[in-house]
């Protein structure tokens, strides 16, 4: 396997891995729409990897994942230029739950039909290896902690209805046995942090969601303080854990993912990318105020709709089939993540 189309591949998840495959050898095609996201992240990937142009191991082409025709030319042309797609990881989609619930059917048509016309194409083009960027969000407000790939899916707003269903899709189709297919559905807890360099890292739209982000903007000046959604909840210190994963981690969990499609039989793989560990968010404040020395003001709000009170990985499936674990500590995702956004106040812009 040597051709690899990333889908998404200039947003925050997606930029680090390119970089952790062109690392590890592989050409890449990355398919972006840019409405979420820069294509200085890939220019910066490129400079990371010593590599001097677009077009040389990395290619991007500007498109929507439902625009059949046009990505029905990417496979056609790779086929064309004797560098046929080996294997698809499949970034792109949308991700806000607040948007979510007020536009569901852009999460249908965006995430699920989107995924549905990418392997429509995929099958035409005899490309069977497939790694989906899912999440836990998927797990809704499961009890069971730390929560294991068994858990009951049962998601609880539409942006987590879309990642279940295109598992469901994708599972559909390889219990039909008419493809060879090898799928792996990565479910990502909370990414965080960016590249040591500084150089790449998470630019989101307008007003961060997310609680790190936000973190980092109070710290640079953007924001003027965080709102914790509650402090009230049954935890030790009030505030809600959860499991935040290094993106560099993550980003190796997508390689390790497509060596271990490579060498195993066709299957649908489900699991789970995490830490195995949770934080509270007084101790992610913490943990960001000494790694910045800086002191991040807040206030004590009324709980988020939909936030539940503990959500934390059993990560035991991916040590065992794939031998990926998590390395790298919260400490330096908040060293990691401030170096980004002190170099890069503005994001990509
Ligand atoms: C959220 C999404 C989840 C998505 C994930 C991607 C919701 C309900 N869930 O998860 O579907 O997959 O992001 O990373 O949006 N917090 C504050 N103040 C803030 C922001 C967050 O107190 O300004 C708290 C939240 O209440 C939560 C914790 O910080 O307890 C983490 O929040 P966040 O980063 O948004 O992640 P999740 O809610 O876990």
């Amino acid at each position: 396997m040597k051709n690899i189309l990333v889908t998404g591949g200039a947003g925050f998840i997606g930029s680090h891995t390119c970089l952790v495959l062109l690392e590890a050898g592989y050409n890449l095609i990355v398919f972006d729409s840019l409405i979420n996201s820069s294509s200085k992240s890939l220019s910066r990937v490129l400079e990371l990897s010593g590599i001097n142009d677009f077009g040389e191991r990395l290619s991007l082409v500007k498109g929507d994942i439902r625009n059949f025709s046009l990505l029905q030319d990417v496979f056609k042309n790779s086929k064309e230029k004797g560098m046929p797609i080996d294997a698809v990881i499949h970034f792109a989609g949308l991700k806000s739950v607040s948007e979510s619930i007020t536009e569901p059917l852009k999460y249908w048509d965006v995430n699920v039909n989107g995924t549905r016309i990418l392997l429509d194409i995929m099958q035409d083009h005899d490309c069977y290896t497939l790694v989906f960027s899912s999440s836990a969000t998927i797990y809704g407000s499961s009890q069971q902690m730390p929560i294991s790939e068994s858990a009951d899916i049962k998601p609880i707003n539409p942006y987590g209805t879309s990642k279940a269903s295109v598992e469901q899709m994708l599972s559909d189709a390889f219990y039909s046995n008419l493809y060879p297919l090898k799928v792996a559905c990565l479910r990502y807890f909370n990414p965080v942090g960016a590249h040591p360099s500084g150089l790449i890292g998470e630019d989101p739209l307008g007003i961060p969601d997310n609680l790190f982000p936000f973190v980092s903007q109070v710290a640079i000046g953007r924001e003027s303080l965080l709102r914790i959604f509650g402090a009230d909840w049954n935890t030790p210190d009030g505030t809600p854990i959860r499991d935040y994963i290094h993106v560099m981690d993550l980003a190796e969990g997508h390689l390790c993912a497509l060596n271990y499609l490579e060498k195993n039989q066709p299957q649908i793989f489900k699991v789970n990318l995490g830490t195995g560990r949770g934080y509270s968010v007084f101790e992610v404040i913490n943990a960001f105020e000494v790694a910045t020395d800086k002191k991040i003001p807040y206030e004590i709000v009324d709980r988020r709709k939909g936030d539940v009170a503990v959500n934390y990985a059993d990560i035991s499936l991916a040590k065992r089939e794939m031998n990926w674990y998590a390395k790298r500590t919260l400490n330096s995702s908040c060293i990691d993540g401030w170096r980004w956004q002190l170099s890069n106040p503005n994001g990509y812009k």
